[in-house]
């Protein structure tokens, strides 16, 4: 899928410094969108897939949605221990619920057994101190976060304040400007960050590259 590869230089340049300075926190990479459904899930997955092909970058793909958790579900570790769990329990490494897949350099975190206080898990000091850590123990390692809609939940507006770099998927010629807009001005710090958006779904005589790949 072309369209992830060509974004897949700059995230990695920003993550690593390698064509330039590194962007701080740019190794955590938050994919959202304003709304539901503009494809958040396939996007996270897609690009995770495109940076792991690379060879000198690992990936860990974690599923933030924990409400939804599709992506957990769509790769069957609906059932596993994942974000949430480590998130609550007192002094495991994210490194206990990491999974590895089929793709050398591609690897999993699902979201984890839902609970109550799943959102305020995600936004608390917790979440920040374990990439931290996972980040100092893992240097080739890039963090692709699956999380949920700007708009609708504050749990996103904490990903996204932790990361360094932000995909903002819009879905073509469906969602309103507006709802970007007020999207964008949600994610904290946005001046010391790369936000770079992604049109998706953009109808094929419009975007010929823009099919399901080889994947699906
Ligand atoms: N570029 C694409 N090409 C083909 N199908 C796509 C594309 N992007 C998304 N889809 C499909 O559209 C649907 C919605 O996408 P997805 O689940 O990724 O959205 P989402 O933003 O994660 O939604 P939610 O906010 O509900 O989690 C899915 O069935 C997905 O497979
Ligand atoms: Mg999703």
């Amino acid at each position: 899928m072309r369209q992830y590869r060509r974004i897949r230089r700059p995230i990695l340049s920003n993550a690593f410094g390698r064509d330039g300075p590194a962007v701080a926190g740019g190794r955590l990479v938050a994919v959202s969108s304003a709304l539901p459904g503009e494809g958040k899930t396939f996007t996270s997955f897609n690009l995770a897939l495109n940076l792991a092909l690379e060879r000198n970058a690992q990936v860990l793909l974690v599923d933030a949605d924990v409400a939804k958790r599709s992506l957990s579900v769509s790769l069957n570790l609906g059932d596993r221990p994942g974000l949430l769990d480590v998130i609550s329990s007192q002094g495991a490494g994210i490194e206990s619920v990491v999974l590895a897949t089929n793709l050398p350099g591609l690897f999993v975190v699902p979201s984890g057994a839902f609970r109550e206080d799943a959102s305020e898990l995600i936004e608390s000091v917790h979440l920040k101190n374990l990439f931290e850590v996972f980040l100092l123990h893992y240097p080739d390692f890039i963090v692709v976060f699956d999380t949920a809609p700007l708009l609708l939940t504050s749990e996103s507006r904490a990903i996204a304040q932790l990361a360094g770099q932000i995909i903002l998927v819009v879905k073509a010629e469906t969602t309103l400007r507006e709802c970007v807009v007020d999207a964008i001005a949600l994610i904290p710090s946005t001046e010391n960050k790369f936000v770079a958006a992604i049109l998706n779904q953009c109808s094929p005589r419009r975007d010929a590259e823009n099919t399901y790949g080889d994947y699906y």
